[in-house]
């Protein structure tokens, strides 16, 4: 009797739409990827659906920035992480955005069964909003001192050098990260969904739907009474607005896995989601674990929806045993990475080192060129185009018969379709390559210890039989190969002149028939394509925006069960220079600004910034102005004869080198957009001498 086929709905995390796809997040959309394809070829009705993280302050504020609107933004994205996505196979059954009307009106449906169970209740809060940016402050838009420890320069949810945790108001000497002013207290009314009424449900629940070292974890937080979650934001926030409540919009994570529904909504697949037969698995990196594992299991009992069979969690990246980093260049975009190098090294290098446990995993560069070149072209394509060309040079490209001793290397093969389908379905994929290598290696011996370079020159058939036994074993390695490497695999099978492979297609033999043409599987990496790579994506320090962008695979902060401040698990924005105090336009007014001539520049002794120099400015005669930018300057002869903006009624400052009239202005860093301008915020003229 036929096998029973499985309905299985398959999700990965929605990345962030303001945000490229990099190794890191590829490690959890590749293995997803693996496991879904290997799910299709059993024949099993498997959906794989995701989409686009769409809301949020910082892509509203990403926009802002851009110029655009957020809907512009959130399609630019979309159309390059699917391009990403496609370019590295992975293959979602559909890839849609959380700025849906299916996801809005289920988030509605959600919350409106959440209310009517009693489970949502409203509380005010003291909370830090910025009058300059007229916008309540997400923990990661306001910096300052840290209550506990004193450390200055800390986020509004947690210090890094003590690591405490704190609301944002009790930061001293709080600023706005996006504008630099000093933020006020203000009182927000919030809804929050309250997860201790389900206390027991979820304690019962999370160990049958995690591994134990996660469960472990999550289960430490019902020692007390778990906290409500905050799921409302205040405008402006590009979101969708809570029914009912003005101004008050769903925070991102509420209508983020409600995504996953909507995805499949749109697939055409709804009724899927709360089918009792079919199963439910959500991949999911360790850094949204309470959001899978307790708030959506919560939310989605709530509302009356089936919670997921379960979810499978994987650790970080890390980059020759470090932490992915922009100024190192192994913070690599897909892209950059797709620049340099094929899709399928990284595929069968990941599925190498995955073993469907939450441990961090390494992408060792060296390792990485050597394991693919070693395994994947020097010994499992090498059967291939050993084979494959010595029959279409010397044996008009037909397959002969497999003999005894080929049979058994055929049979040996489809023996271990077992064992590999169990590691598949475990998700342990660095055991699938290990078995596929043990046939690998089985074929090659066969091949070699058969010499067909040899027989070729004394006995054609002989030679035919050999390679048809080799290629045969290829062609089944090549079978168990296709959930890690798809399109690989498509070629393989075209080689062997066949349309379509099912795992059952192993049971199958390619004989007296002919072999198509040989076309290139894999081919060797070098370790230069590697080195161009880390290149490309090196950015300079003060580019890389390290502290405050981090990315998902190397983020570790979560906060147990909480308000769900929208800290460490949003997209990170980046820092600019606080701005100064703001001026009215009558301030404005009263500077003069002139444009002169670098009449003559010169190198102040004993000062390592000062550069003294001679404006011409016309009727108004000429100034000496002290500037600090020799740092950007080292040759002051480049400046003669330039045109330059100054201020010409600052009052003359005195100085230890003599007396400064006036401030020119220079741009700073090139393409420091909303950086500083040098002398204005550094010299300014100089240290004054008072
Ligand atoms: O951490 C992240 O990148 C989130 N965008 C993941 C969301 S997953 C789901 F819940 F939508
Ligand atoms: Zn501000």
């Amino acid at each position: 009797m036929a096998e029973k086929k499985r309905k299985i709905v398959v999700t990965s995390a929605l990345p962030y739409a303001n945000g490229d796809i990099h190794l890191g997040h590829l490690v959890e959309y590749v293995q997803t990827d693996f496991w879904v394809r290997y799910q299709k070829l059993r024949g099993n009705d498997c959906v794989y659906v995701c989409a686009d993280d769409t809301h949020g302050t910082p892509i509203m504020i990403r926009a802002r920035q851009e110029g655009i609107t957020p809907e512009e933004l959130i399609a630019r994205s979309h159309a390059v992480h699917l391009k990403d996505f496609t370019d590295f196979q992975v293959k979602f059954d559909n890839y849609y955005t959380t700025n849906s009307p299916e996801n809005k009106a289920l988030s509605e449906r959600f919350f409106a069964a959440m209310e009517a169970s009693g489970a949502i209740t409203a509380k005010t809060t003291p909370q830090l909003y910025c009058e300059h940016c007229r916008m309540f402050l997400p923990d990661r838009y306001v910096k300052g001192v840290c209550p506990k420890c004193g450390a200055d320069n800390q986020y509004g949810d947690s210090c890094d050098r003590c690591g405490s945790t704190y609301g944002a108001e009790e930061l001293g000497s709080p600023r706005c990260t996006t504008c630099g002013a000093t933020p006020v207290v203000r009182d927000s009314e919030h809804l929050y969904f309250e997860l201790e009424p389900q206390h027991d449900y979820l304690e019962k629940w999370i160990p049958g739907h995690t591994t134990s070292d996660v469960s472990n974890k999550l289960l430490e937080w019902f020692k007390e009474p778990l906290r409500s979650w905050c799921i409302s934001r205040d405008a402006p926030y590009f979101g969708f607005e809570i029914p009912g409540h003005k101004d008050k919009y769903f925070y991102v994570w509420v209508d983020a896995p409600i995504g996953y529904i909507a995805s499949l909504e749109n697939l055409g697949r709804l009724d899927m989601w709360n089918d009792p037969e079919a199963e439910l698995y959500h991949f999911i990196g360790k850094d949204i674990i309470r959001f899978h594992c307790l708030f959506w299991p919560g939310m989605l009992r709530a509302a009356g929806f089936k919670g997921p069979d379960k979810v499978f969690v994987h650790g970080f990246l890390t980059v020759n045993g470090e932490k992915m980093s922009k100024s190192k260049g192994t913070f690599v975009n897909a892209r950059t990475y797709l620049d340099h190098l094929p899709a399928d090294a990284l595929r069968y290098y990941y599925a190498a080192k995955l073993g469907g446990t939450v441990d961090d995993m390494d992408l060792n560069l060296t390792d990485f060129v050597q394991r693919v070149n070693s395994d994947l072209v020097g010994k499992i394509t090498n059967i291939a185009s050993r084979g494959g060309q010595m029959l279409q040079k010397k044996l008009d490209g037909r397959l002969g018969s497999l003999d005894a001793e080929g049979a058994a290397l055929v049979a040996r093969c489809r023996e271990a379709s077992e064992t590999i389908a169990r590691f598949y379905e475990d998700r342990r994929f660095n055991q699938v390559v290990v078995e596929i290598c043990k046939l690998a290696d089985a074929a090659n011996e066969y091949f070699d210890s058969r010499s067909p370079w040899r027989t070729v020159k004394t006995d054609l058939e002989e030679t035919r039989t050999t390679l048809t036994a080799a290629l045969n074993a290829f062609r089944i390695i090549a079978i168990y190969l296709k959930p890690i490497l798809p399109d690989y695999a498509d070629k393989a099978m075209k080689l062997f002149g066949e349309t379509e492979w099912t795992w059952e297609s192993v049971n199958a033999a390619r004989e007296n028939c002919a072999l198509g043409p040989y076309e290139y599987l894999a081919s060797r990496i070098e370790s230069k394509q590697v080195d161009a790579m880390i290149a490309a994506a090196t950015v300079k320090p003060a580019d890389s925006g390290e502290v405050a962008h981090e990315s998902r695979a190397s983020k570790n902060k979560g906060k147990g069960a909480t308000d769900g401040g929208s800290g460490a698990s949003e997209p990170q924005p980046k820092d600019v220079p606080p701005l100064k105090s703001e001026i009215a336009f009558p301030d404005f007014e009263k500077i003069d600004l002139r444009v002169g001539v670098v009449a003559s520049c010169e190198i102040v002794p004993k000062s390592s910034k000062l550069l003294k120099l001679e404006i011409d400015a016309g009727p108004l005669g000429r100034r000496t102005i002290f500037s600090g930018i020799r740092g950007a300057h080292p040759d002051p002869a480049e400046l003669v004869g330039k045109e330059v903006v100054f201020v010409a009624n600052l009052a003359p400052r005195k100085m230890s080198v003599g007396v400064s009239e006036g401030m020119v202005l220079f741009a700073g860093e090139p393409g420091a957009c909303g950086g500083v301008l040098s002398p204005l915020s550094s010299a300014g003229g100089g240290t004054p001498v008072t």
